[in-house]
């Protein structure tokens, strides 16, 4: 049976590390309020001029490095952001261009948060139908350019980065105890729009706009809904709780992260925690995680590696892998 398999993990995070405190002079906030609340430390921001693209494209660079590959092996680029260089074309072609791919396909996807969840198990599909055999799967964004700076509610929350993983093909026997992508979840239930949004955009007032979030509303239905779609992958994978090696959450919240794993009865140490160095950066947080995981080598081969997310929509999924 035909699946999917991470060869290689891959990030980037751009040189600028903004702690709490920096938040202290201009806000009414501190950063007691925020690592209590959040778990977040500190942010990276991508300096002026530098773009989602050349983020992802670093990423993608490091994967390719780390798989041993270079650009004309990939057939496919599957690439999650809700930040966006440009209303088009797609980020994932300017990677293309940016690697020297003059062939092969390169498109983005918008899933905001699980942005990176739903790409991973788009590519993942298109690996087993036999449309590409090896797909760079990326999520980057650059959150700090839709932040109102005068909102202490968000603009504490989120960070900058990219993260990128090489999927590629390979033969199992069709069983819960092949290598690779074992099963997906994906939902989505748009009523909740005004929950998590962006005020602007082409077809409205034509700006970039401002991230808009009732944070402890979005906060309900992570703790609800995370543990839910986790137990649902696992269901179809035909694996329980207690066989998870690791959880590698979407990094938004120490506190939802936590409350999730305790619903999947799995103790804090087999979860990947990287959102007190990240903060929330979107689509970028489950890749950034794998790839710090993956080069501390914490994950060891026959290892059962679960992934969710949550985000504007609201959107939420997630993807059970063997190592
Ligand atoms: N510093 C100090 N006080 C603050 C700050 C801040 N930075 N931000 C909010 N507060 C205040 C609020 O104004 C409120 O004050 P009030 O009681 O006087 O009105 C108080 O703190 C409590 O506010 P809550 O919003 O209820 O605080 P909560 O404990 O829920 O934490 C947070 C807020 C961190 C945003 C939390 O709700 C959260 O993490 N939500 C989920 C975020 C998330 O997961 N997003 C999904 C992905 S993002 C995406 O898809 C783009």
């Amino acid at each position: 049976m035909r699946r999917s398999m991470i060869r290689a993990t891959g990030c980037y995070l751009p040189d600028q590390i903004v702690e709490n405190s920096w938040f202290e002079d201009k806000l009414d906030t501190t950063d007691e309020w925020i690592r209590s609340r959040t778990g977040i430390e500190r942010r990276h921001f991508a300096a002026e001029g530098q773009t989602t693209s050349d983020l992802a494209l670093r990423a993608a660079q490091d994967a390719l490095t780390r798989a041993g590959m270079v650009a004309a092996d990939i057939d496919g680029i599957v690439l999650a952001t809700s930040t966006p260089d440009f209303t088009f074309p797609a980020v994932a072609t300017m990677v293309q261009a940016g690697l020297g791919m003059k062939t092969g396909f390169a498109y983005d996807v918008q899933a905001v948060c699980a942005g990176f969840v739903f790409a991973l198990a788009n590519a993942d599909a298109m690996i087993r139908a036999g449309l590409a055999s090896r797909v760079l799967v990326i999520g980057a964004e650059t959150f700090s350019r839709i932040m109102d700076w005068e909102d202490r509610g968000t603009c504490v929350l989120f960070g900058d980065g990219a993260g990128a993983v090489v999927l590629e093909a390979v033969e199992g026997n069709g069983d819960s105890n092949d290598r690779g992508l074992l099963a997906s979840d994906l939902n989505s239930d748009g009523q909740y729009r005004d929950l998590l949004y962006v005020d602007g955009g082409v077809s409205t007032t034509g700006t970039a706009g401002h991230l808009r979030m009732q944070g402890n509303l979005v906060f309900r239905h992570a703790v609800e809904k995370l543990a839910k779609t986790a137990h649902t992958a696992l269901d179809k994978a035909g694996l329980t709780a207690d066989e998870v090696d690791w959880l590698v959450p979407h990094q938004a919240n120490l506190r939802i992260i936590s409350a999730t794993a305790q619903k999947m009865n799995l103790p804090m140490e087999k979860v990947v925690l990287t959102v007190a160095d990240h903060g929330n950066t979107s689509a970028a947080s489950i890749p950034l995680a794998l790839a710090v995981a993956d080069a501390e080598g914490r994950f060891k081969p026959g290892d059962v590696v679960v992934t969710e997310a949550i985000g504007g929509g609201l959107s939420w999924g997630s993807v059970v892998l063997r190592w």
